[in-house]
């Protein structure tokens, strides 16, 4: 299977390498806007990794699939080609910048006779999450009664990356919101969520924030926490702690965990901490692309479908909302209003 990767910057690059290693492709065909980055990176990774002259060629070389890891906003025009092509298609997370966007892929998506779209939730495919999922389900911790999620950034990504991403909860808690709809089979009910700024100049000149702390409920009224920041100097810490009446399960508390103990008596930590989401998702970025050949090939369906990302994103605006007004929000009224 030959596949066509479009937009080879940090994820990029990875998922170029990851699908040369994926059994079942024999070549990987980059493009990217910046025509000199997409040769950089063949170049760079060598055997299996063509570079196409542009989108159009990538197109004209005749691709089995097409895996979208450009910028944001070029997601939806994109993935609307590779439909319009035939072709079966991967496209990292956010589908959209805006609810328009991602309605507009979903509604073409869900054409009779269209082909499969997945969308890059790795964390589905995360052997922690997937344990703690199946934990959940099995009865085994009970009833939910809170669930802590984080998503902790060491260092920012670099400045110019931020007016492109959305902000904060679409780029970054909407992993943690779409896990935890994955996770327990719920929907949220209402967010109430916050934002700060004490880090570089430029969150705030590009109306975001570099730090966001969320209060979620559920529709079965378990409560959850959602945070996030772009600063976190003790390394790259992503956890989830789903706490039940009957028992516990601690994602990303592993021998990496960025968490330096403050008891004298107790030292657990073992191996340094992951420096970013590369290192500590490597596993499930390679599932997840490996799930989509799969999908490409028509042995499986999609494992996070358009409709699901569209709900993750519904969470986000919702906890955009709140930050900006102070007030609590009823994700069905962000539904109602923009869907
Ligand atoms: N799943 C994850 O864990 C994860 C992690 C990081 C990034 N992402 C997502 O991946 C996407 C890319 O993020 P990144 O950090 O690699 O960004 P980046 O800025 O490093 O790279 C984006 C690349 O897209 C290219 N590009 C932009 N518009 C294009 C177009 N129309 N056609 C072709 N190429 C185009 C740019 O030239 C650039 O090389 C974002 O949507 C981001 O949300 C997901």
């Amino acid at each position: 299977m030959r596949i066509g990767l479009i937009g080879t910057g940090r994820i990029g690059a990875l998922h170029a390498a990851t699908l040369r290693a994926t059994p079942g492709v024999t070549e990987v065909l980059v493009a990217d806007a910046d025509t000199a980055r997409a040769h950089a990176l063949a170049a760079r990774l060598g055997a299996g990794v063509v570079a196409a002259p542009g989108v159009d060629g990538l197109y004209a070389a005749g691709p089995d699939g097409v895996v979208i890891a450009a910028a944001t906003g070029a997601h939806a025009p994109l993935l609307h080609r590779a439909l319009d092509a035939g072709l079966p298609v991967f496209c990292e997370k956010p589908v959209a910048l805006d609810v328009p966007g991602t309605l507009g892929v979903a509604a073409r998506a869900a054409t009779p006779g269209a082909p499969p779209v997945q969308v890059g939730f790795q964390r589905r495919f995360d052997r922690g999450y997937r344990a703690a999922r199946a934990a959940l389900r099995s009865g085994e911790l009970g009833w939910l009664h809170t669930l802590r999620a984080c998503t902790s950034d060491r260092t920012p990504p670099p400045a110019a990356y931020i007016p492109t991403s959305g902000g904060l909860f679409r780029d970054c808690s909407i992993h943690d919101f779409d896990v935890l709809r994955w996770l327990t089979g719920r929907e949220v009910d209402t967010v109430f969520a916050m934002g700060a700024n004490r880090g570089d100049a430029f969150f705030r000149d590009g109306d975001d924030v570099d730090t966001c702390a969320a209060l979620l409920r559920l529709d079965d009224g378990v409560l959850a926490t959602v945070t996030a920041t772009r600063y976190n100097g003790a390394g790259h810490d992503v956890r989830l702690e789903v706490c039940g009446s009957a028992g516990t399960r601690v994602v990303g508390l592993d021998d990496h965990a960025a968490l330096p103990t403050a008891e004298a008596e107790l030292s657990w930590r073992r191996a340094e901490p992951y420096a970013t989401f590369m290192e500590r998702f490597r596993a499930a970025y390679a599932a997840e692309l490996a799930a989509f050949v799969d999908v490409a090939a028509g042995r499986a369906e999609s494992p996070c479908t358009v409709a699901d990302a569209l709900e993750a994103l519904y969470v986000a605006e919702a906890c955009d909302l709140s930050r900006r007004t102070g007030r609590p929000v009823a994700v069905a009224d962000v539904r109602e209003r923009r869907g």
